[in-house]
């Protein structure tokens, strides 16, 4: 199968049904390759990403599920050298700000700003998934807008991971940040985002410069309990 790049023109309902002419054990094989070798990629070769293949990964987290159908997640694509060490300055003064506070020794904040704005700043490009609660229900008291934020929130976490799967399957690399969770509002002048969307995190998007480790992973029974009557 010739691999898929970008969306130019053939739009998601057309992957989507190329996709079902798969084999059962195809499609099987091709997810499972996705989901067990994408890995988070913090080093990218300088090569820049397509908006084609920016797009197609935007495209893929709007195939997630979501709460009433609200799809309560934007995505700012970053790939301008400027906007993104603008953007990388300013969250690292934030971050300075934050480690001033908590009275870390100079040198270590030196070297953790210094670090920040390497890692955001030569990123090739990057999406920046942003929360919008316009569409998600609106109620009068606190724990039911928690509930509602939160599964928000979740959805969120869904798309990105449809987001970095596609990528990976593109052969592009991704690592998500939560950075700008700690200063929204700085990414959000930054980046000049329309009133309403939160910024959630950073999915810095490029072709890989190094190969990471598989980070250790738990068996996965240890993390599943039969809810039995046995163990009523
Ligand atoms: C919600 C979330 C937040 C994360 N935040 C960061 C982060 O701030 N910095 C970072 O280096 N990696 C971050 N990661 C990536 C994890 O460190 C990574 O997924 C984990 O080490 C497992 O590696 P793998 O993705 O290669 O399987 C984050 C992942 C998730 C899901």
């Amino acid at each position: 199968m010739r691999p898929f790049r970008g969306n130019g023109g053939s739009g998601a309902v057309g992957s989507a049904v190329r996709a079902s002419r798969m084999t059962e054990q195809d499609r099987h094989a091709a997810l499972w390759d996705c989901i067990v070798g994408r890995r988070s990629v913090r080093r990218m070769q300088e090569r820049n990403v397509s908006r084609g293949d920016l797009e197609a990964l935007v495209e893929a987290a709007a195939w997630s599920p979501s709460p009433h159908k609200a799809q309560p997640w934007r995505f700012a694509l970053v790939d301008e050298r400027r906007r993104l060490q603008r953007l990388a300055g300013e969250m690292a003064a934030a971050f300075r700000a934050d480690l001033e506070r908590d009275a870390v020794e100079p040198a270590t904040i030196e070297r953790l700003c210094g670090e920040s704005v390497e890692r955001f700043g030569s990123a090739p490009a990057m999406l920046v998934p942003c929360l919008t609660m316009e569409e998600m229900r609106r109620y009068p008291d606190a724990r039911r807008r928690r509930a509602e934020e939160e599964m928000a929130i979740m959805s969120a976490g869904a798309a990105l991971q449809n987001l970095m799967l596609r990528a990976h399957a593109l052969g592009l690399a991704t690592c998500w940040y939560s950075a700008p969770l700690f200063c929204q509002e700085v990414v959000r002048r930054a980046l000049d985002l329309p009133a309403g969307w939160q910024p959630l995190a950073i999915v810095i998007v490029g072709y890989a410069a190094v190969s990471p480790p598989l980070p250790p992973r738990r068996e996965f029974q240890s993390l599943l309990r039969y809810a039995e009557a046995a163990n009523a």
